[in-house]
């Protein structure tokens, strides 16, 4: 399972990328407003700034909603790098952005998935990450991890190459059960991914062990 930031924060990129176990980043427009980063210019050098931090994928969302823009966009940003991934919103004009890209070798992202037949189209289009929402879906009382589950045996179904992204992760849990139900990717917060080695038997053991040690070194 391939784990991803979900942040556009440099500081806990970095953070994240010196723990070792960091496969690539994935932003979207509140992301970036949250950091403060506006403006195109600003925008284009934080992307840039991402690339140089880590080695994998790096999502860069698209702004327009329609086709010419979302093209125009896309190759902006495709070219800004080499490890630039064009994410595109589940609409209309998203898919025939995400046939074009394809076809033309540059990795998309297709984001905003809330149901099977959209991750389906997604990669009938020739996605390469297909990105459902799953804290979003649980927010609404509708069982996230069961559009995980079934995309995986659409997918399995017919051999398509497209990845899972679960998106929208917001604790270790949600980790833990895409990766039981096979998501290729889990894009998250880094507090989820700290989160998963904690255990408190593990902070009691090592007390004991430290203890024992000093105990029979002094
Ligand atoms: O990758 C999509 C993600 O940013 C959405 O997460 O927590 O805003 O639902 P959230």
């Amino acid at each position: 399972m391939k784990f991803f930031i979900d942040t556009a924060n440099l500081a806990q990129i970095k953070e994240a990328q010196e723990l070792g176990v960091l496969d690539g980043v994935t932003t979207n427009p509140s992301l970036m407003a949250k950091e403060g980063i506006t403006g195109k210019d600003n925008i284009l050098k934080h992307y840039v700034a991402i690339c140089n931090l880590v080695e994998g994928d790096v999502s860069a969302e698209v702004n327009a909603i329609d086709y010419d823009g979302m093209i125009r966009e896309g190759e902006e940003l495709a070219e800004l790098h080499e490890q630039i991934v064009v994410k595109l919103p589940m609409t209309k004009e998203g898919i025939k952005a995400c046939k074009y890209f394809s076809d033309r070798g540059v990795k998309t992202n297709v984001t905003l998935i809330f149901s099977a037949g959209q991750a389906l189209l997604a990669a009938k289009a020739g996605a390469t990450y297909c990105s459902p929402f799953l804290g979003r879906l649980d927010d609404v009382s509708t069982d996230g991890l069961n559009l995980i589950d079934e995309i995986r045996q659409i997918y399995d179904n017919y051999g398509f190459e497209t990845q899972i992204l679960a998106a929208s992760i917001r604790h270790t849990m949600h980790i833990v059960n895409c990766a039981k139900i096979g998501a290729d990717v889990m894009t998250g917060p880094l507090s989820s991914i700290m989160g998963l080695m904690k255990h408190p038997l593990t902070d009691i053991g090592l007390a004991q062990f430290i203890a024992d040690f000093e105990k029979g070194n002094k």
